[in-house]
């Protein structure tokens, strides 16, 4: 019996550690493994490497996908399917995990029910916003970066009493703002789900300043925005950064908004891809690791269409149907957390 596996949407750190449980637990089965490069990319032009013990031999640690990945969605190119059935039946595949973030598992939810391709999925993204599970592996590491960058720039702002704000990743929601802020001790963290108002925002640093604290730390989202009802204007009198699927750039003006209602020196520092780079952390290597022995288990108990997923402390199997199609926004009750601690 053969079996595939692909990565595909952003990297994350612990897709290796997904690779390798999958290869162990299947190989124990005596089940062969191909790992399709560069996501649906690999299975579309066939392009895939043999995985067996050798091959995932000391990747448990390694950030990044031996397997490659890409952003190539199969069910917007219509010249797709037909080589996807053709390289599907030439290895004879018995079913395909596939370990993606929101875009790849919509793509396997459509594939397995409009065309019955044997799909399971592991959700995988440092933003945490697939629903059907508490946890995605990648995003643990993603705040323990956030945490370390944030307690370093607390040294630094505190010296020259500026405010630092710090631009984190998260697409549309404010996990990683909100867990890396309240384990850094953020003063005011600015996410998607809680539109905010620069006047508010500057009046927190100002109270701060007049109690002594002459130094804060603001938390923003990449797609943090302002309320509709404060006109937000930045230099160049333009809304435009909201327009772009690309994110990113909140960050700087927001600083000068701050330093234009305070007298107050502020400093950006965007954190950008380091966010999802290098090793994973312990949590994340056990998480995906749990993902990569039930998506195996799930193929051969053929739940097609369903993805793994944490629930509490136990791994089980939610219908992909339920995990895509709205991302899952922050938990309210962690929002009401790190609200204790602003200002
Ligand atoms: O989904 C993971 C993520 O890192 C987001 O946090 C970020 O907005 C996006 O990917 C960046 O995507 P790209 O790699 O295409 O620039």
């Amino acid at each position: 019996m053969r079996i595939g596996v692909l990565t595909g949407g952003g990297d994350c750190p612990g897709l290796n550690a997904a690779i390798r449980a999958i290869v162990r637990r299947a190989n124990a089965d005596q089940v062969d493994v191909l790992g399709f490069r560069n996501g649906w990319l690999g299975l579309a032009e066939n392009d895939f490497i043999e995985l067996n013990r050798g091959s995932v031999t000391g990747i448990l640690p390694r950030g990044g996908t031996i397997l490659g990945t890409s952003r190539y969605n199969p069910t917007k190119d219509p010249q797709c399917l037909p080589h996807l059935k053709e390289n599907w039946t030439r290895h004879d595949l018995a079913g395909l995990i596939v370990v993606g973030g929101e875009g790849s598992l919509s793509a396997a939810l459509e594939l397995w029910r409009d065309h019955q391709l044997q799909l399971v999925g592991i959700p995988k993204t440092i933003d945490n916003d697939i629903n059907g599970t508490d946890f995605t592996f990648g995003f643990d590491t993603a705040v323990s970066i956030v945490t370390d960058a944030v307690d370093r720039l607390h040294t630094t702002a505190e010296s020259h009493h500026r405010v630092m704000v710090v631009e984190v990743m998260g697409r549309h929601t404010g996990w990683i703002a909100a867990y890396g802020g309240i384990a850094g001790g953020a003063d005011a963290i600015l996410i998607p789900e809680h539109p905010f108002r620069i006047s508010r925002v500057c009046a927190l640093l100002e109270e701060r300043k007049k109690g002594g604290r002459a130094f804060s730390i603001v938390v923003v989202a990449e797609d943090a925005h302002p309320h509709p009802d404060e006109p937000f204007v930045n230099e160049d009198q333009s809304n435009a950064i909201y327009r772009h699927d690309r994110l990113g750039g909140i960050g700087e003006v927001l600083a000068r908004e701050i330093e234009r209602c305070t007298d107050i020196q502020t400093r950006v520092t965007k954190l950008g891809y380091v966010q999802r780079g290098g090793s994973p952390t312990a949590f994340d290597r056990i998480l995906a690791t749990r993902f990569g022995i039930k998506a195996y288990e799930m193929i051969r108990d053929g739940k097609w269409g369903e993805m793994a997923a944490i629930r509490g402390n136990k791994i089980i199997s939610v219908p992909l149907a339920e995990a895509v199609g709205e991302l899952k926004r922050l938990d309210e009750d962690i929002y009401r957390v790190a609200e204790v601690f602003f200002g």
